[in-house]
């Protein structure tokens, strides 16, 4: 059989593999906030890697500094004690290069500008994206799901919509890591289902880093590679659960006994956190 041949029928993975430098790397990170009822430490001695390329979930009940991460690794907020290094260098630096897409809980569209305008504003401002670096924002939304929807205004739009034009957003700088914070948290669960899938497609084609903050044990199962614990008062590192689960995921799978008995284990560390 000609070689061509062989290397056609090789079984891939489609998961992106996973390269051993780290795109986050947080060591001994604290983070105290000063308030008029005293100082409240968000986050504790956190010692965290995440691999380039990889996909961690982070779960833990309210208050536990889940989004205080996110903001320190984004560089929207710096550690009391400890140091942070993104993509190689300090959060600044990663920011300033646009290295990093962020997606909240509120799409946060401008009501104004149509789907398309939405998607690129971030080409628009602040200088546009690096040079060579600006994807197609057609293509995005076409990864989407929402070729057709160009023209169209957010309020046209149901929420699961304007969701993924903030993720088309987000990836419109092609971000070496992204950071999502509950986005999917006010969805119904069949679009949240669906939301899912289409997100692990997206990463699988793009190879970015994403860090991915949930309350939904099932979402952090289904999504991370990893799923990190953390506890609360002080925030801090209760358990990396690794998840091995085969690809591609599929909402199905969540039936199996794999998935369950992975659910149970994240379920058992949460009620300790
Ligand atoms: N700017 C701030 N000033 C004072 N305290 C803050 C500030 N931001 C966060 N905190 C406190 O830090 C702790 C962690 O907050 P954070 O928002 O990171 O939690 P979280 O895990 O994201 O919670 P949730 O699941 O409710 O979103 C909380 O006790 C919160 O009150
Ligand atoms: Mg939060």
């Amino acid at each position: 059989m000609a070689l061509a041949a062989l290397e056609r029928d090789r079984p891939r993975s489609v998961v992106t593999p996973l390269k051993t430098e780290a795109a986050v790397d947080l060591s001994q990170v604290c983070v105290r906030f000063t308030t008029e009822r005293g100082t409240i430490t968000a986050l504790e001695g956190i010692d965290l890697k995440v691999p380039t390329g990889g996909f961690l979930t982070l779960l833990g009940p309210s208050g536990c500094g889940k989004s205080t991460l996110l903001r320190v690794v984004a560089d929207i907020l710096q550690p009391s004690s400890g140091t942070a290094t993104v993509l190689g260098g300090p959060p600044a630096a990663a920011r300033s290069r646009r290295d990093i897409g962020f997606v909240f809980q509120d799409a946060a569209l401008l009501p104004w500008r149509t789907v398309l305008e939405n998607v690129t504003l971030p080409l628009e401002v602040g200088g546009g994206a690096p040079k060579g670096r600006a994807r197609d924002p057609r293509e995005l939304l076409e990864l989407v799901g929402l070729s057709g929807w160009e023209k169209a205004f957010p309020h046209e739009l149901s929420g699961g919509m304007r969701q993924r034009v903030s993720i088309a957003r987000a990836l419109v700088s092609s971000p070496k890591l992204l950071l999502m914070d509950e986005p999917f948290g006010a969805l119904d669960e069949i679009t949240r289902d669906r939301l899912n899938e289409e997100l692990l497609s997206v990463w699988e084609r793009t190879g970015t880093t994403i860090l991915f903050v949930t309350h939904s044990i099932y979402e952090a199962a289904f999504l991370g590679q990893q799923v990190l614990l953390l506890a609360a008062r002080p925030g801090r590192v209760q358990e990396l659960v690794p998840v091995d689960l085969p690809s591609p995921r599929r909402i199905a799978m969540r039936e199996t006994p794999q998935f369950v008995s992975l659910v149970t284990r994240l379920r058992s560390v949460l009620e300790i956190c």
